[in-house]
């Protein structure tokens, strides 16, 4: 096979190795624009997890790598004066010269034509079976052939330089330095004997007000010296960019997707497929792990078209899931000013677990006296006292108000569609005695309507008779008199999203008969199948607001703990907050101050009726996950009005506002949106959606992303979930019904001989 690869960087060349291991037969020829010997940047780091693929892949090179780096072990963090360290995270570092010196000698040994100086256009090298478009991040290929390849381009907030210095940090190190304009950040480790590399970072309009864009190249570096100069004790910043102007040595970062990575005989590879943000240090691994991928599958693979269609299938997952540690880590990077007032402590957990992929847990394997003392801090800090014995974060109390939760696990709403004309069954009282009975703090009832015309569904409960509100009496009374749990009632109003069927017969399908009307901000119906609903005015406005205060009257008479107003999802306080759902030109429309004005109506009327010590939360979707929907920075803004208006919690949802959503699911996909509404603008928050593992629950809270976290579908699998996280983790003083303590007993001992088999393993 003759291959042609655009760009000798670290993806062309182990493709080229590994197609020439797999049949030294294929034609390789590389074509690089640089001269040999000269490449941009310093040193690069790679986790022992990617070391060991490297040696599956290549064991020569991997020898020589491996002879090259520079191995440590410590993370440390520089922080408002404090130097914080923990250890175990295992990485190592390379030049970046270094490691394309041992690939090319490498490509060249197995018969790689290496060619120089040659900046090519795609169009002049079809005539190959297969070209390799690794041209990196700027990809020219990618470009010419945009309508194809569709990539997806964010560039973002930060700038960043990459630098180099004699001076040798024995750990990874993270320093933050904060000025009159903002603050910068600087990410630092040894590669070589005598080099480290020295990236510093900050966010564009800070760049701009230190006047960064009119320095040249040599007083960008004296500045960044000048800034540093605590760190770096005397050494000097050594920049390889001194031939770009300043503004081009310092970069905003590009991530990028592409919706299609081949077109006939052309594939991307490495970073002009798809980039993954550096402070996550995986740029390289992924264009490495992708270059073996791709060798495999031509290899395999005797139709081309396939192969090229298999190895993006098999990539896109891996590729995925680290850009959405990425993205996780580069949005931390970009509000360092809104965690600017977190303790040293707990700012650098949360930079420790940014990513979402170092979990509390690992955190426990790399240093165990690391973890446990931040555990004590962090009890300490939100209990107000010491613990008297280790205690995951999960299970520390929180007082809200006069609320006092014992533990932070929460089952988050869920509509049953069991209730008959509103009131709930006994179906019900058994879901919550349940829940209850299982050992969370506070349990949520669905969202609850404050009308007949409110519901989602005929299933949907209410809140608006006597009935119902015996009912939900009933079923608070048997929480209160049988477990530690709290519970609060979600209050809701449908609005366009009204009138459908019951879930398992056709999710926001209208119903087949005896629809009723809709109101809902401006006559925009959901989906074409809904019906258009009709355009609130003044007195619809007035009623729905009376119906929501008597609601929370009847909330407070069943005995409810707490209450939540329902903003998220489409529904119909969250359609008045969306610019997509409302169109109106009146006061109560335009503006995200105007678009809040009638759900903020609402809340402080409710807050008005319900006790002093009663906590009331506000559940927003944080964004709509549609181009010109409410996006994360707005939600901020959403959440200082509730929080003004005397909100005590905000539950961060997203989406569902419209069909036309694009979503981005994975682990605790939206943990992302609370902590940053909880750093930026004060509030406490409610973390929610694909949380499953008390790991990730005690993650979130070690790390301030949240203070309480919620968990929905596992209840339905375990309504037992937090007695069982109690249990795995060995925290022997969660709450049982006395009535299922031999229960207890028996999985704590059968939990705590697994763990001991598994140790002897
Ligand atoms: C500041 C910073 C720090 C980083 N740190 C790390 C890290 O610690 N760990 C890690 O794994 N990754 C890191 N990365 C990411 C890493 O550098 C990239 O992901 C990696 O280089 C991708 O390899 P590539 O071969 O796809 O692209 P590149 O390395 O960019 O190589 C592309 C090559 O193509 C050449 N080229 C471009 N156009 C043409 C043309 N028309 N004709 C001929 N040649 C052309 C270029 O000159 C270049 O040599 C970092 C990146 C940055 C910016
Ligand atoms: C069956 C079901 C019903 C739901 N009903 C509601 C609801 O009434 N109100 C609400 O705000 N969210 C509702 N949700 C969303 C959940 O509260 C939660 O935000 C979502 O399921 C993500 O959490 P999970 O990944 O733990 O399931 C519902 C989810 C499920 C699975």
């Amino acid at each position: 096979m003759k291959v042609n690869c655009i760009g000798g960087g670290p993806a062309g060349l182990y493709f080229a190795i590994q197609m020439k291991k797999l049949n030294p037969k294929h034609e390789i020829s590389i074509f690089e624009r640089n001269p040999q010997g000269s490449t941009f940047g310093w040193g690069v780091v790679f986790s022992d997890g990617t070391m060991d693929r490297l040696k599956n892949a290549d064991e020569e090179s991997y020898n020589q790598i491996c002879h090259a780096l520079n191995h440590w072990d410590d993370i440390e963090v520089s922080f408002k004066g404090r130097a914080i360290r923990s250890s175990g995270h295992g990485f190592c570092g390379i030049g970046r010269q270094r490691l394309l010196d041992i690939l090319e000698a490498r490509a060249q040994a197995l018969g790689v034509s290496l060619n120089f100086e040659e900046n090519i256009d795609v169009d002049n090298y079809r005539d190959a079976d297969l070209v390799v478009a690794c041209d990196g991040i700027f990809s020219q290929t990618r470009e010419k052939y945009r309508t194809i390849f569709q990539p997806d381009l964010d560039r973002r907030k930060c700038r960043y330089t990459w630098l180099g210095t004699k001076k040798l940090y024995d750990a990874f190190t993270f320093l933050f330095v904060e000025r009159p304009e903002g603050w910068f950040q600087a990410h630092c480790y040894q590669f070589d004997a005598e080099t480290s590399t020295f990236i510093v970072e900050c966010r564009e309009e800070t760049w701009f007000k230190v006047g960064l864009d009119k320095f040249d190249s040599q007083q960008s570096v004296a500045f960044c010296e000048e800034l540093f100069s605590e760190h770096l004790q005397g050494a000097r910043l050594l920049s390889n960019s001194a031939h770009l102007r300043s503004s081009a040595a310092w970069i905003n970062f590009q991530r990028v997707n592409c919706a299609r990575w081949h077109h006939e005989n052309i594939v991307l590879l490495g970073d002009a497929a798809a980039t993954a943000h550096f402070s996550i240090g995986s740029g390289t691994k992924l264009a490495l792990e992708s270059a073996i991928s791709l060798a495999e599958e031509v290899n395999r693979e005797p139709r081309l078209e396939n192969a090229l269609v298999r190895y993006e299938q098999l990539r896109r997952v891996e590729v995925l899931k680290l850009q959405n540690a990425a993205r996780n880590s580069t949005e931390w990077f970009e509000t360092i000013s809104q965690r600017a007032q977190l303790q040293p402590e707990q700012f650098v957990y949360s930079l420790l677990t940014r990513s979402q992929r170092v979990s509390h847990e690992s955190l426990r394997l790399r240093d165990a006296a690391y973890l446990s003392s931040y555990e004590t801090w962090w009890y300490q800090e939100n209990s107000g006292q010491s613990p008297a014995k280790l205690t995951p974060p999960m299970f520390a109390p929180l007082r809200i108000r006069a609320l006092e939760l014992s533990n932070r696990v929460v089952v988050s709403p869920m509509a049953m569609y069991s209730a008959v004309e509103g009131t709930p069954t006994d179906f019900y009282l058994v879901h919550f005695g349940s829940l209850a009975l299982g050992g969370a703090g506070l349990i949520f009832t669905e969202m609850t309507n404050v009308s007949a015309d409110a519901r989602i569904t005929p299933g949907c409960a209410g809140i608006y008779t006597d009935a119902q509100t015996e009912a939900w009496k009933r079923i608070v009374d048997f929480v209160h008199t049988n477990s530690q749990a709290k519970i609060g009632m979600q209050l809701g109003h449908a609005g366009r999203k009204g009138s459908t069927r019951v879930a398992w017969e056709g999710m926001d399908l209208p119903l087949v008969s005896g629809n009723w009307e809709l109101v809902a901000p401006s006559a925009l119906p959901y989906t074409a199948a809904n019906a258009t609903p009709r355009e609130m005015n003044e007195n619809d406005m007035q009623r729905v607001l009376a119906d929501f205060v008597a609601a929370a009257k009847r909330g407070v008479q069943a005995g409810f703990d707490m209450l939540e107003l329902h903003c998220a999802h489409g529904y119909l306080l969250s359609s008045f907050i969306s610019p997509l759902t409302n169109l109106r030109n009146d006061e109560y429309g335009g503006s995200l101050e105007g678009r809040l004005k009638f759900p903020i109506q609402v809340f402080t009327a409710i807050r008005a009726v319900c006790p002093v010590g009663m906590p009331l939360s506000v559940r927003i979707s944080a964004t709509d996950w549609v181009e010109g929907g409410t996006t994360p920075e707005e939600a901020i803004i959403i959440a200082s009005h509730f929080r003004e208006a005397g909100a005590d919690l905000i539950d961060v949802s997203t989406g569902q506002v419209s069909p036309e959503q694009k979503p981005v699911y994975g682990r605790m996909f939206q943990t992302p949106f609370a902590d940053q509404i909880r750093a930026a603008s004060g509030i406490k928050t409610m973390a929610v959606g694909n949380i499953f593992e008390p790991d990730h629950v005690n993650g979130i809270l070690a790390a301030g992303r949240a203070d309480l976290v919620l968990l929905a579908r596992p209840h339905l699998a375990d309504p037992h979930w937090t007695q069982r996280a109690a249990a795995t983790l060995g925290y022997a003083d969660q709450w049982w019904p006395k009535q299922y303590v031999s229960a207890k007993r028996q999985l704590e001992t059968n939990l705590k001989r697994a763990n001991q088999a598994l140790g002897a393993i």
